[in-house]
Parts: C-alpha cells; sequence; structure tokens
C-alpha cells in the first residue's frame, strides 16, 4: 500500500515526538514492504513566526491532498499567558480539524499491566481499565459564536450541536461498541443544559437500532468521579466536544502517564493522528520526552487503512518497550534513555510476526480495533 502521509511536527516537543513515529513508519515500510511518502509543513506558533499564522495556506492545502496526518504538539506559553494575543497557535489545529471536518476523536484509554505502579491510583482500580472516548471534535462550545463586549467586561461562547453533528458521531460510537464490551456510555449535563438534552434524545433513538448494546446515560461531574473511582465500569464513552477534552485528560492518569495516550481523528474523508499530550514546553529539545503516544498514534493510523499485522506490529514493539525498561524519564526515574533511544528501540523491534498476530484472538475479532 501507498500512503501519502502530511507531517505536523508543531511545537515543543511535537518534532522531537513525530520523528520517533517517523522512524517507525519507515521500520513498517521495510520489514512489511509499504509505501509512505512523508511530505512536512508548519503548523501552531512556529507557522506564526514563520508564516504569520498558525494554519497556512499550504500546510492545509498539504492535509487535504494527504491520505491522513500525523500531527505533533501545538502551544507555547508565550502565547498564554497573554490573554490580550489576536492569534494563538491551537488555532490551527481547531482549524485543522474544522477544515478536514474530522468530527470524531477517538482516544483509547488503557492500564498497561507493567505500568501499574506509576498510575496515582490503587493497582485495584486501574488494572484492566479499557475504554475508548469518542469526543465531538467540531462542534459544540469550541466553535460556537464568541462574543466579548466593546468595554471587555463581558464575553459568552455558545454551545451549539444540530442532530446531524450528534448523529453521525453517535453511530461511530455504537459501531465501535459492537466490537467491544458492547456497552456505550453517553456522558452529558442533562439536568442543566438544553444542547445536552438534544444529545439524550437523538443518541437514545439511535440506540433503538443497535439493541445488542447497553446505553447508560451520566453526567459530566459523575463521570469525572467514576473515571478515577472505577474506570472499569467504561466500555465506549460518547460525549461532546468539552467535555471529552476534559475527561480525555483525566483518563490519561490512569495509565500512568500523559505521554502514552495517542488519538485518531476522524471524518468522512480525512484523518489525522496525534498524541492527546500538549507540547510540554519545559522539555523541548531536552531528548526526554515520552515518544509512545506519537509511535501508538501512528500504530492507529495503521489500523485505519486496514493494516492491522503493522499496527499489531508496532505495539508489540512499544509493550517490549515498557517490559523491558526502555522507557523515558516519566515512566521510570532517572532512566538513562532519551525520546531518541527509545524510538530507536522501538522502531528496530518492529518485526514481522504474523503467527503471534493471528494466535491473538482479538486481533482477528478486527472489529477491537478502535478505528472503523
Ligand atoms: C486536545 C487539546 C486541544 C483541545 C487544544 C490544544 C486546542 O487540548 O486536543 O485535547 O482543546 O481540543
Ligand atoms: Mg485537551
Amino acid at each position: 500500500m501507498s500512503l501519502k502521509i502530511a507531517l505536523l511536527p508543531g511545537d515543543g516537543i511535537g518534532p522531537e515526538v513525530l520523528a520517533q513515529a517517523v522512524k517507525c513508519l519507515e521500520a513498517v515500510e521495510e520489514t512489511f514492504n509499504q509505501h509512505f511518502i512523508f511530505k512536512e509543513a508548519p503548523v501552531g506558533a512556529i507557522a506564526i513566526d514563520k508564516k504569520g499564522k498558525p494554519l497556512p495556506d499550504a500546510t492545509l492545502k498539504l492535509c487535504k491532498e494527504s491520505d491522513a496526518v500525523l500531527f505533533g504538539a501545538i502551544g507555547d506559553p508565550k502565547y498564554d499567558n497573554d490573554p490580550e494575543a489576536k492569534v494563538r497557535p491551537e488555532q490551527g489545529l481547531l482549524q485543522l480539524r474544522k477544515e478536514l471536518g474530522l468530527f470524531a476523536n477517538i482516544r483509547p484509554i488503557l492500564s498497561h499491566p507493567t505500568l501499574l505502579d506509576k498510575s496515582p491510583l490503587k493497582k485495584k482500580v486501574v488494572n484492566g481499565t479499557d475504554f475508548v472516548i469518542y469526543r465531538e471534535l467540531t462542534g459544540g462550545i469550541y466553535f460556537g459564536e464568541k462574543k466579548l463586549n466593546e468595554e471587555g467586561t463581558k464575553a459568552s461562547d455558545l454551545c451549539e450541536y444540530t442532530e446531524e453533528e450528534i448523529s453521525r458521531i453517535a453511530h461511530l460510537a455504537f459501531k465501535a461498541a459492537k466490537g467491544r464490551k458492547k456497552k456505550l456510555t453517553l456522558i452529558d449535563k442533562a439536568n442543566v443544559l438544553e444542547s445536552s438534552r438534544l444529545w439524550r434524545k437523538v443518541v437514545a433513538k439511535i440506540g433503538e437500532s443497535y439493541p445488542e448494546i447497553t446505553l447508560d446515560f451520566m453526567f459530566v461531574d459523575n463521570a469525572a468521579m467514576q473515571i478515577i473511582l472505577n474506570p472499569k465500569q467504561f466500555d465506549v464513552i460518547l460525549t461532546e466536544n468539552m467535555f471529552g477534552d476534559i475527561i480525555s485528560d483525566e483518563g490519561s492518569v490512569i495509565g500512568g502517564s500523559i505521554g502514552l495516550l495517542a488519538s485518531a481523528s476522524v471524518g468522512e474523508e480525512n484523518a489525522l493522528f496525534e498524541p492527546i499530550h500538549g507540547s510540554y514546553p519545559q522539555a523541548k529539545g531536552k531528548d526526554i520526552a515520552n515518544p509512545i503516544a506519537s509511535i501508538l498514534s501512528a500504530a492507529m493510523l495503521l489500523e485505519h487503512f486496514g493494516l492491522m499485522e503493522e499496527a499489531w506490529a508496532v505495539k508489540k514493539a512499544v509493550d517490549k518497550s515498557l517490559k523491558k525498561g526502555i522507557v523515558t524519564p516519566d515512566l521510570k526515574a532517572n532512566s538513562q534513555y532519551g525520546t531518541n533511544q527509545v524510538g530507536d528501540f522501538i522502531a528496530h523491534n518492529i518485526v514481522d510476526i504474523e503467527d503471534d498476530f493471528l494466535m491473538n484472538g482479538e486481533n482477528i475479532d478486527l472489529g477491537k480495533s478502535t478505528i472503523i
């Protein structure tokens, strides 16, 4: 298979971690005889510095012409602390999601057996956690009308959803639940918000056509508590844009490090893969950032295109690095391994293990994939 992959390294640790994902994809090319064409373009603070805007036209064009986008990270403290800033790096990512129509953001949350003691939560609470968040990504308060009065004393952000926006992601989430533990939890604030009541109505109706799926509803404040009290109760979580942003960061502590969590953002025509972590500017250039989230995002890219054996081989290589302790300092204090070494180790351990892959029942049932 030949795929055109746009590389958007972005800010902070983005370029360093993305480089490791590319190493792994190159190893996949060699081991499995695939062909990837990489083209790089600026986005975020670096694009503001170079081109005056966070999503330059040429970057958007490249993304639209590519089969997939592999994204690093976005954000720079010089904008975070300036509420007057008119242009912000994050606008680049938001515009990109909107322009590419990436309405579903898929964030798997897993506890890894070798990392149970990295989680601030008790082992017995996190052990066996395996759920996936379907976060709506192009609507809601992020994209509703924004207002600020002339005096700068009153501001508002509109949270708006249409039935169509809810139903297209709901179908994806129900389909994902079919291939998993057959449970879907809609997280909302239907006791207060009109938009949440619409979500409930639309999702309940769609649920009737998926009778094998147990559908339940949970208020977001309760969900914030349940995710750390008893994360094993969840299978597929479906939620709107901002709730999904917040609970996915919360979910990331379960696995022990936010540096492990990958995500896929998909639409009708385009797909983008990125770690859920931010640009971690304090670590920039220090060779300490964990590349695993970026590498696992590349594995999600492979799954998206049906390259299941290839994705499996990447995940096995990541497992090996975790088991052998070839990890960055966020996972092992005083670890002597840096971003680059971990990336090299994982890339070198990407091998064709067809028998192993076939013997793993979970993989034969491709429905287990988080991607549709
Ligand atoms: C995320 C990030 C983004 C978001 C920021 C960088 C705009 O936090 O992908 O979760 O809020 O969606
Ligand atoms: Mg976030």
